[in-house]
């Protein structure tokens, strides 16, 4: 399928903010149509403004309400018409030890990030158009664990291999299923820099735009995984499949990351 196709309509969940709200933009910009899903409905009003009400449709909801989330797909095709694409993208982190969180707030990051997309994905089956796409928006972090971001580094671990069997089975539907693992990107999900663990800041930071742009070439492409920056990625496969070789290279990977959390501290005091 080509993302180009006119009016074909996606499903973009956490469209409020970050890479969503640049893969939505793209998306309109390629003469395509979007469901906006985020629980702020209030961005969501401000997007369709600006998107145009004729290419753009709010879905205020929150993913974690897994009973409005599966009639989504239904709901979609009675507004827009048809459904060409899902993009699972909302996602929720918790950093630091796992005692500081109560088991409701860990567990909210395993049905944000993993249960929701599970859900969205099968709820889709009914109503998503032959050649259709699915992209699950996993993370570097899922490609290798890490510390300080256990239960986040879990649920993209396990979307990540949901996306990679569910892609397996759903080829007889000639249903797309890829999934996306960026590296650091710069939204407002990495929060007050100083809690983010020096080995995430060692990879190179990237903007929305570029991961709308890498998830736009997955649907072009019918790519598996695609993850970004590529060279992060093989790092990451590396240190996965050879934990000493981890070990190793970590106190020289998180003296960069360090060095690189000042650098980016630095640019922005410089543009505020
Ligand atoms: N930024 C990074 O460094 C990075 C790196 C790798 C992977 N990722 C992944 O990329 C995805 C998007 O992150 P981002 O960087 O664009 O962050 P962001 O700007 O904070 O956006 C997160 C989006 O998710 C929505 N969301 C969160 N919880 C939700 C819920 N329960 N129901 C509905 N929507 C919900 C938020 O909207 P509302 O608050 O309005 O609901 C917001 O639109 C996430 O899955 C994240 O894990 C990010």
């Amino acid at each position: 399928m080509s993302s180009d196709a006119k009016d074909r309509v996606a499903i973009v969940t956490g469209a409020s903010s970050g890479i969503g709200l640049a893969f939505a933009r793209a998306w309109v910009a390629r003469g395509g149509r979007v469901a906006l899903v985020a629980r702020t409905r209030a961005a969501l009003d401000a997007l369709v403004r600006e998107l145009g009400s004729e290419r753009a449709k709010a879905f205020p909801l929150d993913v974690r309400d897994l009973g409005t989330l599966e009639q989504l797909p239904r709901m979609v095709v009675e507004e827009l018409g048809r459904l060409d694409v899902i993009v699972n993208n909302a996602g929720l982190n918790h950093r630091g030890a796992i005692e500081k969180y109560e088991p409701r707030q860990l567990a909210d990051i395993v049905t944000t990030n993993l249960t929701a997309p599970i859900v969205l994905t099968r709820a889709a089956l009914p109503h998503i158009a032959s050649g259709g796409s699915i992209v699950q928006v996993s993370s570097i972090a899922g490609m290798v664990p890490v510390p300080g971001e256990a239960t986040y580094s879990a649920s993209k671990a396990g979307l990540r291999a949901f996306a990679r069997a569910v892609a397996r089975d759903l080829e007889e539907r000639n249903v797309h299923v890829g999934c996306v693992c960026p590296g650091p990107v710069d939204t407002g999900f990495l929060g007050d820099l100083s809690e983010v663990p020096d080995i995430v800041l060692s990879q190179p930071m990237i903007s929305a735009e570029e991961v709308a742009a890498g998830i736009l070439r997955c649907i072009d492409e019918r790519i598996d995984e695609l993850a970004l920056p590529r060279q992060s990625g093989r790092l990451a496969t590396m240190a996965y499949l050879l934990p000493d070789f981890a070990k190793r290279i970590q106190p020289a990977l998180e003296k960069r990351g360090a060095r690189n959390r000042q650098a980016i501290l630095a640019r922005r005091r410089s543009v505020s």
